[in-house]
């Protein structure tokens, strides 16, 4: 049995990110709903407690009974698990004056406590919090405030249990992956966990046997990894599906063709375009493009696996994260992802998903192992609905045509500067709007579109991209000179949260 950590989940986006930088650190854990916690469990080193989208003096509010696990582990609350512990002490929380999201730095910092050890002053942390902890319980000591903020970090004397109210588990909080590494230290864990990578191949052949897999690919990292590790423990056995919905980037249908051909891959690569623009003619609320896009690339791939005889699984790309985001607790629905789940009862599969307890960037390293070309695995992530949520309002053949065009420019430009490596993910987004232009002697009444880069680890947060302008400058001429239909290019400038990555 390996020692671990026990994240409690009180329902915050990040929580995954908490296990994410836990594992990096080496240590076995496990997310846990806020009221599950293990009792019988012997071989718990720390309890860490999320964040949350509730406020803690809200009426649905989680609410977990610590009593039998402050002082028998070592706690570490983040941002509500913080405001949680201290409310819970007869401490006061209420909604903040003015709402703490994005950057801010410490400015004090107490050197002395194990929690902050090696962490200096000024260093960058990431708030998203409506609330603040305005009276700390007597016992709860101030250990890091920022200048708005003075209860940032506190420590309960007498007691091994720490709170901090900024997000420790994101990558803009710079410091934040040393801060849970002292946690862990203060936990006394060994830290000498590492993922079995390679054993899986072997599971896989152990499992499966003689029997046939199919698996949808969507030119993606996550599902291309684990096609070809399926195709390493099966061969032949899989057979893999391509669903062209008419919605990617310029060329990647053919492309990825190849690419999978040259991976020895088993693909049956099916154009759907024509029944995908027919289905989405005339819709332009966000939630129902993405419904019908996911439901039609069901539909087809149902059909082309019907054609296949004696099917008995289906392989998935599902990672991690998706896994998390459909088991949320709250059931907040920001945007549904359509990669888990969905496909008819009828087919009667069972699910082969081997990258499930995987990060994204554990995917690509196993990609890599795997020997996988780095450009298929260092593609930016994108959408399985595609140019379809980068379309604003309804979809046209004529509105995709503009928007490939554009963002072939943008994209192959990126690489062309040495820029596509350093951002997460970039892409053009078609706006329902037409404004006034002026091209040679005429008055032009055409579409606007914006250009979208971020820099991310996860998704989770990000930061739009800092692009040099005189890059934004050529992008922009590029766009204007050569795509017809485009008049005004515009660059967004928003971070997330409060925006996403995706405008719809
Ligand atoms: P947001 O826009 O929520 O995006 O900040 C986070 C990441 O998820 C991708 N995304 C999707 N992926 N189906 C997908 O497979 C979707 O409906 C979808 N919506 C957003 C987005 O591109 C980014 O990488």
């Amino acid at each position: 049995m390996h020692e671990k950590l026990i994240i409690l989940d009180f329902g915050s986006q990040t929580t995954q990110l908490i296990g994410r930088r836990v594992r990096e650190l080496n240590m076995y854990c496990e997310i846990l709903p806020y009221n599950k916690f293990p009792h019988d469990a012997t071989d718990v080193k720390g309890v860490i407690l999320s964040g949350s989208p509730y406020s803690v003096y809200d009426e649905n509010a989680f609410k977990a009974d610590l009593s039998e696990i402050r002082g028998k582990y070592p706690v570490l609350g983040i941002c509500y698990g913080a405001q949680f512990l201290a409310y819970t002490s007869g401490g006061n929380v209420e909604p903040a004056n003015s709402r703490e999201y994005g950057r801010a730095n410490l400015s004090y910092i107490n050197n002395e406590d194990p929690l902050l050890k090696g962490i200096d002053t000024g260093s960058q942390i990431w708030m998203s919090h409506g609330d603040t902890i305005t009276v700390l319980p007597d016992n709860f000591k101030v250990i890091a405030s920022t200048d708005d903020v003075k209860a940032a970090a506190y420590h309960v004397e007498g007691e091994q249990t720490w709170g901090v109210q900024f997000h420790p588990e994101v990558f803009h909080s710079t410091d934040g992956t040393k801060l849970l590494d002292n946690f862990l230290n203060i936990c006394g864990c060994a830290k000498d966990w590492t993922p079995f990578i390679e054993s899986t191949v072997a599971e896989l052949k152990e499992q499966l046997g003689d029997d046939k897999v199919i698996l949808a690919l969507s030119g993606g990292v996550d599902s291309s990894v684990t096609a070809v590790l399926l195709n390493k423990a099966i061969g032949k056995n899989l057979t893999c599906i391509f669903v062209d919905h008419g919605l990617l980037r310029k060329n990647e249908f053919e492309n990825v063709m190849k690419d999978y051909e040259h991976l020895g891959l088993n693909v049956i690569g099916v154009n759907a375009k024509d029944k995908f623009y027919k289905a989405l003619a005339g819709v332009t609320e966000p939630e129902q493009k993405r419904k019908i896009i996911g439901k039609g690339f069901i539909d087809v791939f149902d059909e082309e696996a019907h054609k296949l005889k004696d099917i008995k699984w289906l392989g998935q790309g599902t990672i991690y994260p998706d896994v998390i985001e459909s088991l949320s607790i709250t059931g907040t629905v920001i945007k549904s992802h359509h990669n888990v789940g969905g496909l008819p009862d009828t087919m009667k599969l069972q699910l082969v998903e081997p990258l499930r307890l995987l990060f994204k960037d554990e995917v690509r390293r196993v990609g890599i192992e795997l020997g996988m070309q780095p450009h298929l695995i260092k593609r930016h992530p994108f959408p399985g609905p595609g140019l379809g949520i980068r379309i604003l309002g309804d979809i046209t053949p004529e509105k995709v045509r503009i928007l490939q065009d554009a963002d072939d420019i943008y994209m192959s430009l990126m690489r062309e500067w040495g820029l596509y490596d350093k951002i997460w993910q970039a892409g053009v987004i078609l706006l329902p709007i037409q404004s006034v232009g002026v091209m040679g002697d005429e008055r032009t009444y055409e579409n606007t579109v914006a250009l979208r880069a971020v820099t991310s680890t996860d998704a989770m947060t990000a930061d739009w991209a800092q692009l040099p302008y005189e890059f934004l400058a050529k992008v922009s001429n590029e766009i204007i000179n050569k795509v017809k239909g485009v008049n005004r290019v515009v660059y967004d400038i928003s971070s997330k949260p409060p925006a996403t990555i995706e405008w719809e």
